[in-house]
């Protein structure tokens, strides 16, 4: 493939599955803090879209805003959210409240939240955890339909089914977020919301799990908001790029463009900011697991690899991994609602 190719062909900008539009929220109080400041951001149907900054810069913010998980003292003082069903109707997130919000956050736009592996119920298995959803959403499958549907969740994102019985404590860090991915994944959203979801995990577990990411977003055709400070990470799985700083999307544009050719000093800065992806500094890190997904020709190559190939640079890098914490989207509805971003900070 020649550098110039663009690999990732953009998913359909023209064709939404969510639009926002000059989003902006503050948190109130004696310093008010503009967390995020007038941002528009068009999610293309079946695109994985990163959304790259330093910590701080309001990335969750506006996904815990876009997706009205947010609480006092946050305050969103501008602009909409609107989903566009793959059916053709087309929703104000303002506009639902109570059980239709909840519904319409597991069924239409789910979440993995920032340290979600961290909020599986300790006392209930697996299975259980799983079950409630389908028995919340899905109320006419029978038990044994949910009991062959947790299963199957579990062995798409790689967990052995016979890990339903188990206890959260009883899972390795890396399966936990797995089975945080499979809850998010269970009634086969539209839109998945992903806040740092493999930053706590090695660079290992987490290079398996954006593959698996990035097959499932292939098979069943999601789009995916993907959010971490990490650029190189979403290098190497977005389509497009929105770099953020201080609230404000400063650049938004193709992977592999943005990479190439960095417009806002920002960008820059950020890129520059990571050891060298291409050679030299950083090989040793960057090409431990290499990119088994070109090897195997599971997916398009990545911003990254497609510019090493170009620069004619023979290593190419591995996803770095800086981990960090995810989820909440766990049990019930009613723990996806009360843990809001602002409860844990
Ligand atoms: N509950 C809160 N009350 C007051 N300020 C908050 C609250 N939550 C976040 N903030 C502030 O809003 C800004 C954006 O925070 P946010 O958590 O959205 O950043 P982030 O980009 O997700 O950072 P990180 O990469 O560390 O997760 C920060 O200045 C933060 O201090
Ligand atoms: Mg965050």
């Amino acid at each position: 493939m020649s550098a110039t190719t663009s690999i990732r062909p953009p998913r359909n900008e023209a064709d939404p599955v969510l639009t926002i539009d000059d989003f902006s929220v503050d948190y109130l109080g004696t310093h008010t803090t503009h967390a995020v400041k007038n941002v528009s951001l068009t999610l293309g149907r079946g695109e994985v879209l990163g959304l790259a900054g330093e910590s701080g810069c309001g990335k969750s913010t506006l996904a815990y805003g876009v997706t009205r998980l947010l609480k006092p003292p946050a305050l969103i003082t501008s602009g909409a959210a609107t989903f566009h069903s793959r059916e053709g109707y087309s929703v104000d997130m303002a506009s639902l409240s109570g059980a239709d919000l909840r519904a319409f956050r597991w069924d239409k736009v789910s979440m993995v939240f920032q340290g979600a592996m961290n909020s599986l119920n300790p006392v209930i298995r697996i299975q259980e955890q799983i079950e409630d959803i389908f028995t919340a959403h899905r109320p006419e499958m029978k038990k044994a339909e949910r009991v062959q549907a947790a299963g199957d969740l579990l062995e798409r994102v790689g967990v052995d089914r016979d890990r339903l019985r188990s206890y959260a404590h009883e899972l390795s860090g890396g399966m936990r977020q797995r089975v945080m991915i499979a809850m998010a994944m269970a009634l086969d959203p539209q839109v998945m919301i992903m806040d740092e979801p493999t930053t706590a995990l090695d660079v290992v577990v987490q290079r398996e799990i954006l593959d698996e990411i990035t097959r499932l977003r292939s098979e069943l055709g999601f789009a995916v908001i993907f959010i971490t400070h990490d650029l190189p990470l979403l290098l190497e799985i977005s389509d497009r790029i929105a770099v953020m700083k201080a609230g404000e999307i400063v650049e938004l544009g193709d992977a592999y463009n943005l990479y190439t050719k960095p417009k806002h000093p920002y960008t820059r800065q950020l890129l520059a900011s990571f050891p060298s992806l291409t050679g030299e500094r950083g090989d040793f890190i960057r090409t431990g697991v290499r990119d088994a997904r070109l090897e195997e020709g599971a997916d398009a190559p990545s911003a990254l690899s497609q510019a090493a190939e170009g620069l004619g640079d023979e290593p190419v890098f591995d996803a770095p991994g800086t981990g960090m914490p995810t989820t909440d989207a766990a049990a019930t509805d009613e723990s996806t609602d009360t843990r809001g971003r602002g409860d844990d900070r």
